[in-house]
């Protein structure tokens, strides 16, 4: 008898290797992939592609990389002797939601990809030096995502989504930023955690690369996610609650009841890093809100640095995002920082919110 039958009996230990050879099955199938390759490869299946859009995205990537290097040494500034905003050299230490604001900016101005950009950062719009061409696609970003996390080193992201322009030529306008979620031609987030994970969807599955900092690569972890139907978890502030409406006061009680058939009650979880919470509630199901409140009317989260390109993600993944009444991809924005409420997750839990939220249930 060998030593694994020992343990676990000769059924057993056969079970034990028909797993492990399915598992090196699966691993020999896998194949090496960086996010550099799998853009390039998404790209070429689209014919007549010029090759500005994989351009665009791998110069994302690389600030996403400069971020990555800065978050992972917040922490030290302390140690690494800053006072003030000045480091031991004299150098100006920038707080590291503007370092990733000029990050992203640094890397993509000049690239002859974009016409314009906007970030949750900035109050206008982000022109493209007149010195550098412009191109055909628009950056939205939110540089640095749960900013309040920062000093406990908890995690936090970044999200971004991309558009084609709607103006014909020249410097890109209000009108080329303003467009309905729908629209994008690819979004995605970053989640700066135990590991950085760089998640995006250019319309064909969404796919997740974890950064090898050995070798400076983010590397296919996660291909074609599909978000479960149904969760277990529900994500929101609960401190807000005296604050909520009846219909999503309803709802959180629901989760909250015990029901064996419907798998109530549901946990809760919040980092209060909505690219952080919404990684994880993608990959276990689950949903996220973040409603409108009596002291954020519509909602705090901005709808075209956050909502829409998380929303593009989750429908891809096979999940669905509303604002309680409407698709969040529909919505078409008025203003660069517009905010609307969110709920955003796995489908059967978002529509049963949509539900309580329009008063067709009650609890
Ligand atoms: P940001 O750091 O970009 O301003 O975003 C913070 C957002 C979002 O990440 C998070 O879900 C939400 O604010 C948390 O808000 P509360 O602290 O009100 O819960
Ligand atoms: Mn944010
Ligand atoms: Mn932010």
């Amino acid at each position: 008898m060998s030593r694994q039958e020992l343990f676990t009996g000769r059924d057993g230990a056969r079970r034990l290797s028909e797993k492990n050879r399915s598992r090196e099955r699966d691993l020999a199938s896998r194949r090496l992939m960086t996010l550099g390759r799998h853009i390039e490869e998404g790209e070429r299946m689209h014919p007549g592609a010029t090759g500005d859009f994989s351009g665009l995205l791998s110069d994302l990537a690389i600030a996403v990389k400069l971020i990555w290097r800065e978050v992972s040494k917040a922490g030290l500034i302390d140690i690494l002797g800053v006072t003030d905003k000045h480091n031991a050299s004299g150098d100006e230490v920038k707080k590291l939601d503007e370092f990733a604001d000029e990050t992203i900016y640094k890397a993509m101005d000049h690239g002859g990809h974009l016409c314009v950009m906007a970030s949750e950062e900035s109050e206008g719009l982000i022109e493209i030096p007149t010195r550098y061409p412009v191109g055909k696609y628009v950056l939205v970003y939110d540089p640095i995502d749960g900013s309040s996390n920062i000093d406990a080193n908890a995690s936090i992201g970044s999200i971004f989504g991309v558009f084609r322009r709607v103006t014909p030529s020249g410097p890109g306008t209000d009108a080329d930023c303003l467009q309905p979620g729908y629209k994008q031609v690819a979004a995605g987030y970053v989640v700066y955690g135990p590991s950085t994970i760089f998640v995006y969807c250019t319309g064909k599955g969404v796919h997740g690369f974890t950064l090898d900092p050995s070798v400076g690569e983010f590397l296919l972890s996660h291909e074609n996610v599909v978000i479960p139907k149904r969760g277990k978890i529900y994500s929101i502030n609960e401190g807000n609650y005296l604050r909520w409406d009846d219909g999503v006061k309803n709802y959180i009680n629901y989760l909250k009841k015990e029901d064996k058939a419907t798998n109530r009650p549901y946990s809760s979880r919040y980092i209060g890093s909505l690219a952080a919470d919404f990684h994880r509630n993608l990959l276990y199901g689950g949903i996220f809100m973040y409603p409108s409140d009596k002291s954020h009317p519509g909602g705090k989260l901005r709808l075209l640095y956050e909502a829409s390109p998380l929303s593009f993600i989750v429908e891809h993944a096979g999940g669905r995002a509303t604002d309680g009444k409407e698709r969040i991809l529909d919505i078409v924005p008025t203003s660069l920082h517009q905010k609307t409420p969110l709920f955003i997750g796995s489908g059967e839990d978002v529509k049963e919110a949509e539900e309580f939220i329009q008063g067709k249930r009650s609890y």
